[in-house]
């Protein structure tokens, strides 16, 4: 496994573009599916999520041509080769339990899905999807299999319009039953929907395709039934979590990064919480440029949210950018029950970080009443020591960067291929912002190592 070397204490500086979107390029592969059209895409981030997910549509008959220097992919599902995802795609990410709502309505034969994997970061259930897709006339069993277990899906007596009330506004949850809900006959009202930017970008893809979508106020969504899908050209939007992260890097490290394609409207609830600490930005016509400006004020409350509140994948790097602030804050997680285990690692560089089971702060949420650390209290500022880090997951990955770029001396990172799943091209976009970083490919047997630096972005 590929190791990362990073020296820190350089501020970045330079300009980057934002890449296309994770959390939407890899719904939009999946939505495709449930024509037999051409969807052509531009914008789309080479990462590894994007891999997984292209391969896995290869598995089920797409063919799909995706010229990575221009950004452009084609994909072209005339017939389902298959509808069993094999079992290797069982924890690879969030993404095989969509196909269920993109097949049903394509597919008489049973879709047969694998367990989900994604960042250990909570128990991550998929009952909210399981429940709005039997509302829509699905049937869906959980079997156990020879090495693990997988779900079983068909839709025989075909999918249904109906209202559907989720008890969370999961954004997975959301994406598989509006996906469903474009073959359900009649219209299907989704309550208590999330309306997340990449769910906004999934929707304008399928207006598209052919589908009726409309979003009222109160989070509700409703679908009615595509009659006609047509092919479709669609500009993935840009990385709002790409973006935060090289603006807290930026700032961390004193320094300023002009972000070419970052949109102010996607990153409103970040850019308050980074005035209120007094992190410097600039939006501009076609970007955000992102700067230090003067010592970061401590003592803030900040609650993780769905949409349009703060997100829980801007928390890590958030937290690291408030080891440097003045003063105490408090950070309350309440999107994930457990997404403060990378805290551990930036104690022990230096950081001063409490650990609560409490909600702290003004607002109680679902995870008041158990025993997982989902508040913490930051104290800064402290310089962070270099040390040897394994990666536990992505957002946490560019978190341990983050801290690595502000350590002095130079930190060993492994497990990187975590933070390849939803950062491109991460070692040229922080080499050409000077950060001082050196990817070294872990050899096959009698080969020997190979080491970027500095690769043009
Ligand atoms: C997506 C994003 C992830 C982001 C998250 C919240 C992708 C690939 N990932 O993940 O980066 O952090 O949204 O913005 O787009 N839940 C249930 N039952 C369910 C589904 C979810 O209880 O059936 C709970 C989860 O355990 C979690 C919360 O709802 O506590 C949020 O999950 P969800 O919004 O579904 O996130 P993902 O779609 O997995």
């Amino acid at each position: 496994m590929d190791v990362l070397k990073i020296k820190g204490g350089k501020p970045l500086s330079g300009q980057i573009r934002a890449s296309g979107a994770k959390n939407a390029m890899t719904k939009l592969l999946v939505a495709s599916l449930l024509s037999d059209k051409k969807c052509t895409f531009f914008n789309v981030p080479n990462i590894g999520d994007v891999e997984i997910t292209v391969n896995l549509c290869k598995e089920i008959g797409s063919e799909i041509k995706w010229d990575k220097k221009e950004k452009i992919l084609e994909i072209y599902t005339p017939e389902l080769k298959t509808s069993y995802v094999p079992q290797k795609y069982s924890g690879s990410n969030r993404i095989p339990i969509l196909m269920i709502g993109a097949l049903l309505g394509r597919t008489d034969e049973d879709i047969i899905v694998p367990t989900i994997g994604g960042d250990l970061i909570g128990s991550r259930p998929v009952d909210l999807h399981i429940h709005a897709l039997h509302k829509l006339g699905a049937r869906i069993e959980y079997r156990e299999m020879k090495k693990e277990g997988a779900y079983f899906a068909q839709a025989h007596q075909g999918l249904k319009g109906t209202i559907i009330s989720l008890h969370y506004p999961s954004v997975g949850a959301t994406e598989n039953t509006i996906l469903a809900a474009v073959r359900a006959k009649g219209t299907t009202l989704i309550k208590n929907a999330a309306i997340e930017p990449e769910i906004i970008d999934l929707i304008l893809f399928l207006q598209k395709l052919g589908a009726k979508i409309m979003i009222d106020v109160d989070r509700t969504i409703c679908i009615q039934q595509a009659s006609q899908l047509n092919e479709v050209e669609h500009t993935v939007l840009p990385d709002r979590n790409e973006v935060a992260s090289y603006a807290m890097a930026a700032i961390s490290t004193k320094g300023k990064v002009w972000i070419e394609g970052a949109e102010h409207h996607n990153m409103i609830a970040f850019l308050n919480k980074l005035r209120d600490i007094g992190g410097g930005f600039q939006v501009r016509k076609n970007g955000i440029e992102f700067f230090y400006e003067k010592s970061l004020r401590g003592g803030v409350h900040l609650e993780t949210d769905v949409h349009p509140g703060f997100m829980t994948d801007w928390q890590q790097p958030f937290v690291v950018l408030m080891t440097q602030a003045v003063g105490a804050s408090v950070i309350h997680e309440t999107v994930y029950e457990n997404r403060f285990g990378y805290t551990h690692t930036l104690k022990a560089m230096g950081a001063d970080i409490e650990l609560f089971t409490q909600c702290l702060g003004g607002k109680t949420c679902r995870f008041a009443s158990s025993d997982h650390h989902h508040s913490i209290v930051v104290k800064g500022p402290t310089p962070l020591k270099a040390t040897d880090i394994t990666i536990p997951d992505l957002r946490a990955g560019f978190a341990y960067v983050m801290a690595a770029l502000i350590a002095n001396e130079t930190s060993t990172i492994s497990n990187v291929d975590f933070v390849d799943r939803g950062y491109e091209e991460l070692v040229a976009k922080l080499s050409s912002l000077g950060a001082d970083i050196t990817r070294v490919t872990a050899p096959k047997k009698g080969e020997p190592k190979t080491v970027l630096q500095n690769t043009s972005v």
